[in-house]
């Protein structure tokens, strides 16, 4: 489906949202288990920082459910950093947008003297390496606060041993590709393409296209290598809040 006519910004992103559905059944619920830890673990006022925001779902939901929170979404996509800029901005000063790559060892450079009460992260993290996510969750143990949250939603991939999980867990998500791309949800590939053709876009999706040229996927880094990298790193609690086949919600407390 490719319409070039400029779509507002919330249309734009209820069509990823539905895109994103298509890829990860339950995404839903796995932001409401978020919520969930979120309003059950912290004060009332709290700063989130969302890692790899996209065009600020996650971000979105938070600012809405918990209006004295603040969030800062990080991302380093120019095409979704300009969408959650333009989402986000109904919330005026509660959110903020910043460009950043979670790769470099500078990323959090931005949020030099900011006090984060939680981390959060949807379907992003898989594009780090397991050395880069050990390094990314160490970098959060120096940042965060005792007493601090994170969350990171994710597929963690089965590996070896798993082989009947594995082959089921992609049959449910070719399952669910096939309903939700024939009630109408876009592919990734064409959801982009419409969200590069509004004004303005065309000159980002160059950069992006930069950015992203020396980016493959990443080796597997299944659930325990994130529950013990993020041991290692200095996180005093680890474990799951959700799961649904290898989708999972990883908690962890600072
Ligand atoms: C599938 S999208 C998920 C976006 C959003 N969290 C959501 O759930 O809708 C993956 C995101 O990871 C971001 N990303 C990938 N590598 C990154 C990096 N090195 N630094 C910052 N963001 C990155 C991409 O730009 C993209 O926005």
């Amino acid at each position: 489906m490719t319409d070039t006519a400029a779509l507002p910004p919330r249309v734009l992103l209820e069509r990823w949202d539905a895109q994103q559905t298509a890829y990860v059944a339950h995404r839903e619920l796995r932001f409401q288990s978020m919520l969930d830890i979120l309003r059950l673990g912290l004060r009332e006022s709290f700063h989130v920082l969302d890692l790899a925001c996209g065009p600020g779902s996650l971000s979105d939901r938070i600012l809405r459910a918990f209006p004295q929170a603040r969030v800062t979404a990080v991302d380093y996509d120019p095409v979704l950093l300009r969408l959650a800029g333009d989402v986000l901005a109904e919330y005026g000063d509660r959110a903020t947008v910043v460009d950043t790559d979670l790769v470099r060892a500078d990323w959090a450079e931005p949020l030099a003297g900011e006090r984060i009460d939680a981390v959060v992260s949807s379907t992003a993290l898989h594009w780090l390496s397991p050395s880069q996510l050990l390094r990314l969750y160490t970098a959060l143990a120096d940042l965060l606060p005792p007493g601090a949250v994170f969350l990171n939603a994710d597929h963690l991939r089965y590996g070896p041993g798993n082989e009947t999980l594995s082959a089921l867990s992609d049959r449910h998500d070719a399952e669910v590709q096939r309903t939700a791309f024939g009630a109408g949800a876009d592919t990734w590939d064409a959801w982009y393409e419409l969200a590069v053709a509004q004004p303005g876009m065309p000159l980002l999706a160059a950069e992006r296209e930069r950015r992203f040229a020396d980016r493959p996927p990443q080796p597997l880094a299944p659930l325990h290598f994130h529950l013990s990298a993020l041991r290692t790193a200095g996180f005093a609690e680890v474990g799951t809040v959700w799961q649904y086949l290898d989708d999972y919600v990883v908690f962890a407390r600072r």
